[in-house]
């Protein structure tokens, strides 16, 4: 789904398996609609000090495949895999099936659970939506709401976030957008009223 917050927590696994040690390199590439081969190699590489701008693809591919595969502990993070063709070729990139991983660990977020049936994977994750009590904490970080804001503020701000389903995306522009207008807090029911009304389409 997106606005799920795969890249935030994928971001924030990245940063802190590098700060524990446990990689040497942490590499993010976003790969998006069609894949571009040479540009998912030249974000993998640079991090790894490889410089290899003028060759072909495919022998990219294969010093790729080989500084993947030296034993030392790398993680890769390909963000946003589409479920579209061209299909990611992880080959065509130089990176290796996870039976060759060996201390290389690749960690691929995606919108689509049918690409967990046609990329290879060892583990999949289903992010779900925030719990209620989680969007409302984020809620408050984003609009800036403190225990020490009036009720009235509380009371709505709940309300509203209630509406946002605890898809981060909502709370994150919603709250956002509330920020610093808790003097007009009689304002956010209008906010409320008009996401309940239905909206009529027409052309
Ligand atoms: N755990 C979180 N705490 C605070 N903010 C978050 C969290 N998760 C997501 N967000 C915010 O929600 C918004 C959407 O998150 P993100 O971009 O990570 O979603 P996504 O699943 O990668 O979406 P897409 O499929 O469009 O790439 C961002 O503004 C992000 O800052
Ligand atoms: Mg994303």
């Amino acid at each position: 789904m997106g606005g799920i917050g795969k890249t935030t927590l994928v971001k924030e696994v990245g940063k802190e398996l590098k700060e524990s040690g446990q990689f040497a390199h942490v590499i993010y590439t976003t790969v998006s609609f069609t894949p571009d081969i040479k540009k998912i190699q030249d974000d993998i590489a640079g991090p790894l000090g490889l410089k290899f701008w003028e060759y072909t693809e495919s022998y990219r591919a294969k010093k790729l495949w080989s500084r993947l595969t030296n034993g030392e502990k790398i993680l890769l993070i390909l963000d946003d895999v589409r479920d579209q063709e061209p299909l990611l070729d992880f080959d065509a990139i130089g990176i290796p099936n996870w039976e060759y991983h060996k201390d290389c660990r690749v960690l691929v977020t995606t919108r689509s659970k049918q690409m967990f049936n046609k990329v290879n994977m060892d583990k999949t994750i289903e992010l779900k939506l925030l719990s209620e009590e989680d969007t409302w904490i984020m809620f408050q970080s984003y609009a800036d709401i403190i225990n020490s804001s009036s009720n009235n503020v509380i009371v709505k701000g709940r309300k509203i976030a209630k509406e946002c389903k605890g898809l981060p995306v909502a709370i994150a522009v919603i709250a956002h957008s509330l920020k610093g207008q808790q003097h007009h807090v009689d304002e956010w029911d209008v906010t409320l009223k008009s996401w309940k009304k239905p909206v009529s389409m027409q052309s």
